[in-house]
């Protein structure tokens, strides 16, 4: 499924490190994933990593996550185009990419994410990120953009959280961050690790 887009993002990781795509999956998908993400109930507070330990720290991230899992139709299709994508980039890249993993995150009202990587201090698990948006008629003033930076900090890009974009990247070239919303904000974000 959605085949066309796997090259795609391949060749770009590829010459880039990074994709963004607009209207990225069918939009049924994109309306039923939001109608899940606000019917679920169990969410909660988020955790930030700093060497072996996990914490919340309010300062630094805000968000509520719900891990995805094979439960009802529109989650089994989006980890299905996931595990799709897994396969292609091991096919053509050699990843070894062995597992996906994913949450829905809801950021609230002033919420926010610190400029941080993916990949976890001392462990190259999380090769390849991945986030998903699911706002509807998101404008400027809404803010809650996710802010992409190089290696060297300069900045690369700015995606606005649009229902139906996706973005992808190597997980440890890019620290990036999530500027304060005006407005509840829906995504999933996503890895494919080598571990497992
Ligand atoms: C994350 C993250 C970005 C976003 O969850 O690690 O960076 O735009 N999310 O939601
Ligand atoms: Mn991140």
């Amino acid at each position: 499924m959605y085949k066309k887009l796997y090259p795609k993002i391949a060749d770009a990781l590829v010459e880039d490190g990074y994709i963004v795509i607009a209207d990225a999956l069918p939009d049924k998908l994109s309306q039923e994933l939001k109608q899940f993400a606000i019917n679920e109930k169990e969410f909660s507070r988020a955790g930030i990593s700093s060497k072996s330990d996990l914490h919340l720290d309010d300062t630094r991230r805000l968000d509520k996550i719900h891990w995805l899992n094979e439960d009802g139709a529109c989650q089994s299709e989006f980890l299905s185009f996931a595990d799709g994508l897994r396969e292609h980039l091991n096919c053509e890249l050699y990843l070894g990419l062995s597992y996906y993993e994913s949450h829905f995150a809801i950021y609230a009202e002033g919420d926010f994410y610190e400029t941080h990587l993916d990949a976890f201090k001392n462990s190259k698990n999380r090769v390849i990120t991945t986030v998903y948006y699911l706002n509807e008629e998101w404008i400027e003033d809404d803010g809650g953009e996710l802010v992409v930076y190089d290696g060297e900090h300069n900045f690369v890009a700015k995606v606005k959280p649009d229902a139906n974009t996706l973005i992808v990247f190597m997980s440890e070239k890019f620290p990036h961050e999530v500027l304060s919303t005006n407005k509840k904000r829906y995504s999933i974000a996503g890895w494919f690790r080598v571990d497992r």
